[in-house]
């Protein structure tokens, strides 16, 4: 296996070698800004190393990796629309940057671009990758339609936030594993273990993204902070405040009308007196656990689940 920096190194030299038409930069532009603009490249990393941890030629996934990298970039592009999100890794979004019809056309090509590369894999897992790429997309959406609706129900429960979230972001994550299981023929078991890994993974991931949402720094993170505050995201931390609170004050709060930064506080306040922060460790460990546990019941050999386990341990304690 590679370090993670050779990883992502690889993913962003095979970037590099898509050429874009120049014909039509209001198209393209807005695709290669996005793809250009950095990010972790978490989801094609974990598609990389699972295919070479159980012993595939690397050669055989790394487009399959890009094409899962310029997925989530789309899912990017179209999400900052769906937030009125002005920033992303530091930079303005494609939406504010060229308009909202740019971001979804823009965002339509990366779904066909993706799809080109995800045919990239050996013919003969090619059906099976569809397959998977195919629910994964869809899971996807479905995740995203259900936060959207949360945003005007106040009644979400903590299960419902965990399936919402299983859908848009764990989806994202579990399924590259598999892709990546796929195409080294890995044993149904093997598939299976991986993917339930990735499932855990990406809830305890966006966990901890609704955290930095309210206690990150916006240069390291990248993004505005207090965003899901302001869009009555019902995040874990929303839940579990609303859940707490036997004085009615955290509805009567939310039913004020308060400048952007003064709700963004007058919420955070809330979370604090809960000790929010501490809880969100606690449930953010649980479900690393659990992946772990799905990690270890895998038969890749050993050196390669500490691998994962390092990995797995490093993202989940991120601030950016
Ligand atoms: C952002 O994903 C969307 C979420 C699911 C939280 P990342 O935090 O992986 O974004 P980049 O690609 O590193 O910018
Ligand atoms: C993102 O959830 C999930 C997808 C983009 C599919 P968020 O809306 O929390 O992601 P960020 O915080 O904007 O990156
Ligand atoms: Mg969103
Ligand atoms: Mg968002
Ligand atoms: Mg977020």
């Amino acid at each position: 296996m590679l370090s993670q920096k050779d990883y992502i190194d690889l993913i962003n030299r095979t970037l590099a070698e898509i050429s874009y038409p120049d014909n039509l930069p209001g198209l393209y532009q807005p695709i290669k800004y996005a793809m250009e603009s950095g990010g972790k490249r978490l989801r094609p990393t974990l598609l990389l190393a699972v295919s070479d941890a159980f012993g595939a030629n690397r050669d055989y996934a790394v487009w399959p990796a890009v094409g899962i990298e310029i997925f989530h970039n789309f899912t990017l592009v179209h999400d900052d629309v769906m937030d009125n999100a002005d920033k992303r890794r530091g930079r303005l979004t494609v939406y504010k940057k060229w308009g909202v019809n740019t971001a979804i056309l823009s965002g339509d090509a990366m779904i066909t671009m993706a799809y080109k590369c995800m045919a990239g894999c050996p013919p003969e897992c090619l059906p099976e990758v569809l397959e998977h790429f195919g629910a994964m997309t869809m899971q996807v959406y479905e995740g995203q339609q259900l936060d959207a609706d949360f945003e005007t129900n106040d009644d979400v429960s903590y299960d419902d936030y965990i399936r919402m979230i299983i859908g848009k972001t764990s989806a994202l994550i579990a399924y590259p594993c598999a892709i990546g299981a796929v195409i080294a023929k890995a044993s149904e078991k093997d598939v299976q273990n991986i993917f339930n890994f990735g499932v855990s993974l990406g809830i305890a991931f966006q966990m901890q993204d609704d955290y930095l949402d309210v206690y990150g720094d916006t240069e390291t993170f990248g993004k505005e902070i207090g965003g899901d505050i302001l869009n009555d995201k019902k995040t874990w931390l929303h839940i579990i405040a609303r859940d707490r609170d036997k004085s009615g004050e955290f509805k009567a709060l939310l039913g004020r009308k308060l400048a952007p930064q003064e709700k963004i506080r007058q919420v955070t306040a809330f979370y604090d007196r809960f000790n929010l922060r501490n809880e969100g460790k606690k449930l953010i460990g649980k479900y690393t656990d659990d992946a772990l546990s799905y990690l270890y019941a895998t038969s890749m050999p050993a050196e390669n689940k500490r691998w994962f386990r390092d990995f797995a341990l490093r993202l989940v304690a991120r601030e950016k």
